[in-house]
């Protein structure tokens, strides 16, 4: 059997799994997104279960009773249970979530999990000699996101991260994006998402991140069994993961970052002291937007900076931002982890930005996944292809 056989046999039984979905028992669901070749459908599960702490997250039942099906046409077989736990989503909104999937074209910036049988199937893919094909690719290029980047290889990766990390983790995951990426300077040309992170650990600005570098010590060594592995491409795979399990979006992340042998120059983070004048330039210099400033600043609802639960990736850090508009500093401090997040909200161009993320959830997740691709692709080295 040809890869292309065997996907279709996996397509075969997603196609006829719907009625799985109706089983009362947890259905164990191996969390893999795929997108391989243009014909090939995917099983989807949606699941949105968000419980409160880290000790009640069980990988099983988290995805009980919350399953969408779903084909390459888009044409959706839903079967959600309503859900009726205390998580920040409930049932109905899964499934106001997957109509509005339904109805968009764009795959990007929702929830999506590919059904159990793909865990069986890396192996099958494995034994027939599949090999991912990475798109040719350009130093320094960005990458727009795109159906079809999740691929072969990226899905092993996410197999491996999802058998270490956890809610509690990805906090600290999702902060090591942004400390190995945003090191960049575009005029430089310099600095980046190229895994220089692992040479910086001892730098102020990194105090803490050490811990989730070595979970990913882990996954890398188990990959690289497989495959050699990019501390840069698997730093980017596990931030998406990391958003995804805490109930954010899917970010479908291009794989084939080379990576640096040295530091990336010092003193290119933002610092938490920074005014919101002071963010902006900083965010320019590495070719973001204000927009882009304040949709990225939104990973602080993750982690223990007061922005709602710590575990659930949602738009509480703008909606608690906006409740406090007025207040002043030393208020705000006792609220609000960090004095950049406040100043974010007494600008005025990023009041704006904090508004509509703050009404609008949906909004938030599509513009955190263009600014996450953006920024896992900033001064990134692409290997080149044969
Ligand atoms: C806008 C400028 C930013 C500043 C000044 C900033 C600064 C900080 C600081 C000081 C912390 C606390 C670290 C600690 O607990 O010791 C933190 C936490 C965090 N940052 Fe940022 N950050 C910024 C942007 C970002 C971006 C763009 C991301 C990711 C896309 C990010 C992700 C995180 C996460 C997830 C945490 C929580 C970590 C944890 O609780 O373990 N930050 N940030």
């Amino acid at each position: 059997m040809d890869m292309v056989s065997t996907l279709a046999a996996v397509r075969c039984c997603f196609n006829s799994s719907s009625s799985v979905a109706h089983a009362a028992v947890p259905v164990k669901i191996a969390r893999v997104p795929l997108s391989i070749g243009s014909n090939i459908s995917t099983g989807v599960v949606e699941t949105a279960e968000e419980d409160d702490d880290e000790e009640k997250y069980d990988r099983d039942g988290w995805f009980e009773n919350q399953i969408v099906v779903a084909d390459t046409n888009k044409k959706w077989r839903t079967s959600i249970n309503e859900h009726s736990g205390g998580g920040k989503r409930g049932g109905g909104e899964v499934n106001d979530a997957c109509s509005d999937y339904v109805n968009s074209s764009v795959f990007n910036g929702r929830r999506v999990f590919m059904y159990s049988m793909l865990t069986s199937t890396i192996p099958i893919l494995l034994s027939h000699g599949a090999h991912a094909s990475i798109p040719p690719t350009s130093p320094l290029t960005e990458r727009q996101p795109s159906q079809q980047i999740d691929t072969f290889q990226t899905l092993t990766i996410r197999t491996e991260i999802r058998k270490v990390l956890t809610k509690l983790k990805s906090a600290g995951i999702l902060r090591l994006v942004f400390h190995d990426a945003g090191t960049f300077d575009l005029k430089e040309k310099k600095g980046g998402m190229n895994g220089s992170i692992i040479y910086e650990l001892e730098r102020p600005e990194n105090v803490g991140l050490s811990k989730s570098v070595k979970v990913l010590e882990k996954v890398k060594d188990e990959v690289d069994k497989l495959f050699p592995v990019s501390w840069a491409d698997l730093i980017a795979v596990a931030g998406s993961e990391a958003v995804f399990i805490c109930g954010g979006p899917f970010i479908p992340v291009q794989i084939g970052r080379d990576d640096a042998r040295s530091t990336d120059p010092s003193g290119k983070l933002p610092l938490e002291s920074f005014d919101a004048s002071a963010l902006k330039k900083c965010f320019m210099e590495k070719g973001f937007s204000t927009q882009e400033l304040v949709v990225l600043s939104g990973a602080h609802t993750l982690g223990t900076k007061g922005f709602g639960n710590p575990f659930v990736f949602d738009n509480s850090y703008f909606k608690i931002l906006l409740e406090k508009p007025s207040a002043s500093p030393s208020e705000m401090l006792s609220m609000i982890g960090l004095p950049s997040d406040r100043a974010l909200s007494m600008d005025e161009n990023c009041l704006r930005w904090i508004k509509i993320y703050a009404d609008d959830q949906m909004r938030f997740f599509d513009d955190f996944t263009n600014a996450y691709t953006k920024l896992v692709n900033s001064g990134t080295l692409w290997k080149k292809t044969e």
